[in-house]
């Protein structure tokens, strides 16, 4: 499908993609100016359904990241899902999908602030294509830049200017030989990956950094501690990572809409525990799969379906 056909959702109409465009003065594109959402479609072609995962959370979330550059989405949480499921629709997308809500300074008028700027909303939904196939392990290496600290510009709010950390990191740790990129926070804690954050397991007890260490407040990682707790019964503690603790934990795995579940089997060079995907990081990848596409009825809550059900399908 060429990219210009794909119907949108923007300035409060469903329109082609090749009908949206902005101007090269835009705020957002000259200063970083907005803020912006990535959320799955999972295709379950047993019921013939596509399935948004956790789609209220990242509008909920977008929320409160415009409110820190002191825009308002334009409309309710409710609406902006009814939306996007009609935009499943409108491009009929039987196949997994990736769905792009982005909110930005809209005015073309020279000069950085957030106060009296005019804003600009839109949905874009396209097919998924695999961000980094991480089923056989990655590889990661400490990346020399560090995440960026919450009182320069906070790293909670998904602002596509904060983005400029995570591209340094990332083709850094890529030319590098890595497949991945862990940032460190200013004062040299383990933060997050360049689009993931992480989790450690160290004596059977699974660690995660918490949300005071300049990470953006994963709903996967959510997802995941929840699913640790509840169906694997292992305990999770957030709390700050030392860098030396990667190197001596039994499993390390990112989480992210992107990746899923993302083991790492290698850091800085180092093997992680055995070299091989842990017990945790493969249960969890195997639940996060089922509860993606509804499989599991307690979390059910968690998908939004797209098309309407097939009689007699579970
Ligand atoms: C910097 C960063 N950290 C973590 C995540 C994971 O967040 P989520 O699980 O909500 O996709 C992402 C992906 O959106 C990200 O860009």
């Amino acid at each position: 499908m060429d990219l210009g056909d794909v119907i949108i959702y923007h300035g409060g109409a469903f329109k082609p993609y090749r009908d949206a465009r902005v101007g090269l003065l835009t705020h957002g594109l000259n200063y970083g100016t907005g803020c912006f959402e990535g959320i799955r479609g999972y295709w379950h072609a047993p019921e013939n359904q596509l399935y948004f995962f956790r789609l209220a959370e990242h509008y909920n979330r977008m929320r409160a990241s415009a409110k820190l550059l002191m825009m308002k989405l334009p409309e309710t949480t409710e609406a902006l899902c009814r939306h996007t499921v009609e935009l499943a629709r409108r491009n009929e997308y039987r196949q997994d999908v990736y769905v792009r809500p982005l909110a930005f300074k809209s005015s073309e008028e020279i000069g950085v602030r957030l106060h009296n700027v005019k804003g600009d909303f839109a949905i874009v939904a396209v097919p998924h294509k695999s961000y980094f196939d991480a089923s056989k392990g990655l590889k990661v290496g400490i990346a020399s830049w560090r995440r960026i600290d919450d009182n320069s510009a906070p790293a909670r709010a998904k602002l596509t200017g904060v983005y400029v950390s995570s591209a340094l990191a990332k083709t850094e740790a890529v030319e590098n030989g890595f497949d991945e990129a862990i940032l460190l926070t200013p004062d040299g804690h383990v933060s997050e990956g360049s689009a993931e954050n992480i989790f450690i397991v160290r004596d059977g007890v699974v660690i995660t950094p918490p949300v005071t260490d300049s990470i953006l407040e994963g709903i996967t990682r959510d997802t995941l501690i929840e699913l640790c707790r509840a169906e694997l019964n292992v305990d999770v503690v957030e709390r700050s990572i030392d860098r030396s603790e990667l190197y001596a934990a039994e499993e390390v795995f990112f989480s992210g809409t992107a990746v899923g579940v993302g083991p790492v089997i290698e850091v800085d060079r180092r093997q992680v525990g055995s070299g091989e995907i842990g017990p945790i990081s493969a249960a969890l990848g195997d639940l996060y799969e089922k509860v993606s596409v509804g499989k599991l009825e307690r979390y059910r809550k968690w998908v939004t379906p797209c098309f309407p059900a097939l009689v007699g399908a579970s």
